[in-house]
């Protein structure tokens, strides 16, 4: 079996592919501009905004399985058409395929959001995410779409970098933006789960507890053996910024559909 996964150089996608090599015969992964491949996987150049090679390398690969993560916060051709791309040469080579989306792409507001709720993006990179997802969904129906939260890990994972920043000084956390942060490892469990099942549709896949940067940034300290009275903070609603304020993902669905079990952050950073 070959599993093909694309943006095999980032955060979610190294750890997919570390996970994946010991367990499937051939992993195959790319990557844009870091050529960085985790031991035992199998390196490719792509750029996913290019249709043509998107094809070309889906079809010299044949895998069995993509697992397509490739995003840019500010670029929509990456996003939205980098993921269309990957979804339209997966379903040509008949592969399986599971898309990573977000949770940014609800408003956001105190309920917490089920699988099936239906996007309403309030920010650009929210309605790429969710341009993607519609995109995938009309090309291939059979596609699992893993809707994720902060994805949090050792210094690898930008959220927690975020963190460590603010507590030395540079920048501050948000106490009114809620999240459900999601461990790299459980989650790629979870996506290595959803190849090998025939799940379609949207899911949420984040862990339980839902907690704001701020909270998150103070986690992070204790984890780290920092001083949490570094940290600076401030408010999402006084920042201007227009982006979604408190977003949480009910994954009891997911909890109760995988063997992976999705921690909670306060479980996961305890020190
Ligand atoms: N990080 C979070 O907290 C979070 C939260 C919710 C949802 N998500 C979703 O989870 C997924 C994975 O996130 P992540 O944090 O693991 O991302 P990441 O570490 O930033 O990795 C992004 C990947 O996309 C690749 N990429 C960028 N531009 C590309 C292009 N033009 N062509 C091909 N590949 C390209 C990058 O390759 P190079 O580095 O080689 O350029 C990299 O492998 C994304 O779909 C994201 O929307 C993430």
């Amino acid at each position: 079996m070959t599993l093909l996964v694309v943006g095999a150089s980032g955060h979610l996608g190294g750890e997919v592919c570390r996970r994946a090599v010991a367990a499937v015969e051939r992993v195959v992964g790319t990557y844009h501009a870091n050529p960085v491949a985790p031991a035992g996987v199998e390196a490719r150049r792509l750029d996913v905004t290019d249709r043509a090679a998107v094809r070309a390398l889906v079809a010299a690969v044949r895998p069995a399985v993509v697992v397509s993560t490739p995003y840019r916060y500010d670029d929509w051709t990456v996003t939205a058409d980098g993921a269309a791309n990957v979804a339209y040469a997966a379903a040509r080579a008949g592969a399986r395929l599971v898309h990573l989306s977000s949770d940014a792409l609800h408003a956001g507001r105190p309920e917490p959001y089920a699988d099936d709720d239906v996007p309403t993006p309030v920010f650009a990179y929210g309605a790429a995410k969710a341009a993607a997802e519609t995109a995938v969904r009309v090309v291939d129906p059979g596609a699992a779409l893993v809707r994720t939260s902060l994805i949090v890990g050792d210094e690898r994972s930008r959220q927690v970098r975020l963190c460590l920043d603010a507590l030395a000084g540079r920048g501050a956390l948000f106490t009114d933006e809620v999240r459900c942060p999601v461990d790299v490892g459980d989650l790629a469990s979870a996506v290595l789960e959803l190849a090998a099942s025939d799940y379609a549709g949207p899911l949420n896949v984040a862990g339980p507890d839902a907690v704001s940067r701020a909270e998150l940034g103070l986690l992070v300290a204790r984890r780290f053996g920092l001083d949490p009275g570094g940290l600076r903070t401030a408010t999402s609603a006084a920042s201007g910024l227009v982006r979604p304020v408190e977003v949480r993902l009910d994954s009891s669905r997911a909890a109760g559909l995988l063997r992976t079990r999705l921690r909670g952050v306060r479980e996961l950073l305890a020190p």
